[in-house]
């Protein structure tokens, strides 16, 4: 795995997702990016904007991201579960990539339910499956009991890239 590219992206509206995100990459080399969206989605109101923005696959306006999926052997890509639906700015990404990357791996976090179906609307947003998934709940990261889930996540794609390769 020394010589393959990952690229890790995901979304964050209160830190969680981000919290696994940097798990991961702790556990694997990577360039990281953060998706910026540019709708307010914080407040009540933000929140509403969210749910309904995801059950209805609305897109987003995104704020232009630095690194090219085409340029790595593998793209990580977080999200968190909205209304037992993918979230809009993650669903925008995955679109405007959708055939840049070669290989692609998910995971979501979520307070309790919703994340099986998400992990399926990320694999048919970029028309490619997955070579693993990971969700994580809310509860475990606030915990810090994330890590070993996620360091086994890690080795599971270590090792598929290298069987692939
Ligand atoms: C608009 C909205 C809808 C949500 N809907 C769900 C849901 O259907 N199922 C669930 O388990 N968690 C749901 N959650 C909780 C988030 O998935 C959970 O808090 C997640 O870890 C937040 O990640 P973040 O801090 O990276 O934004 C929802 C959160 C928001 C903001």
């Amino acid at each position: 795995m020394a010589k393959q590219k990952t690229l890790l992206v995901y979304y964050s509206r209160t830190g969680t997702t981000r919290a696994v995100a940097d798990a991961i990459s702790a556990a694997l080399p990577c360039d990281a990016e953060e998706i910026v969206d540019t709708k307010n989605r914080l407040g009540i109101l933000g929140y509403l904007r969210s749910g309904f923005d995801a059950f209805f696959e609305r897109p987003s306006a995104l704020k232009p991201t630095r690194y090219n999926p085409a340029d790595y052997d593998l793209v990580i890509v977080g999200t968190p579960v909205w209304n037992a639906s993918l979230s809009a700015p993650v669903r925008t990404y995955l679109t405007m990539q959708k055939g840049k990357p070669k290989k692609v791996a998910f995971f979501c976090t979520y307070g309790g339910s919703g994340s099986r179906r998400v992990l399926g609307q990320m694999a048919e947003a970029c028309g490619m499956k997955p070579l693993d998934v990971l969700d994580v709940r809310e509860g475990e990261v606030k915990r810090g009991e994330h890590w070993p889930r996620v360091r086994d996540f890690v080795a599971s794609l270590i090792g598929r890239v290298q069987a692939a390769a």
